[in-house]
């Protein structure tokens, strides 16, 4: 499983599946803009949940469709670690740092 991890406005760490879903381009190719990751390929910019936030194409004006999303994967750093959860019910894990489970 290839990741790409970076960190956002707020220097969290965010974690996607390094494949883009629009044409599976790696993700981690890509840079770092206002926080969110953005293809290499067509410039699709995504958060730290994997929602597409920004499609050149559609110009801005248009929604993004919401199923364009990269597959996120819940993190958690502390001590200087990054924990990274891929199992089942990772949607239960907060993105803040403190788990549910
Ligand atoms: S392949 Fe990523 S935006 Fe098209």
């Amino acid at each position: 499983m290839n990741l790409v991890f970076w960190r956002d406005k707020s220097g969290r760490v965010n974690a996607l599946l390094d494949d883009c879903p629009h044409r599976h381009a790696k993700l981690s190719l890509g840079k770092v803009v206002n926080g969110n990751i953005q293809c290499p390929y067509h410039g699709f910019e995504f958060d730290g949940s994997g929602r597409a936030v920004k499609v050149p194409a559609l110009g801005s004006s248009s929604e993004i469709p919401k199923y364009l999303r990269a597959f996120s994967i819940p993190v958690y750093e502390a001590h200087g670690i990054i924990w990274l959860w891929y199992g089942s019910g990772g949607d239960r894990v907060s993105r803040r740092g403190s788990s549910t489970i």
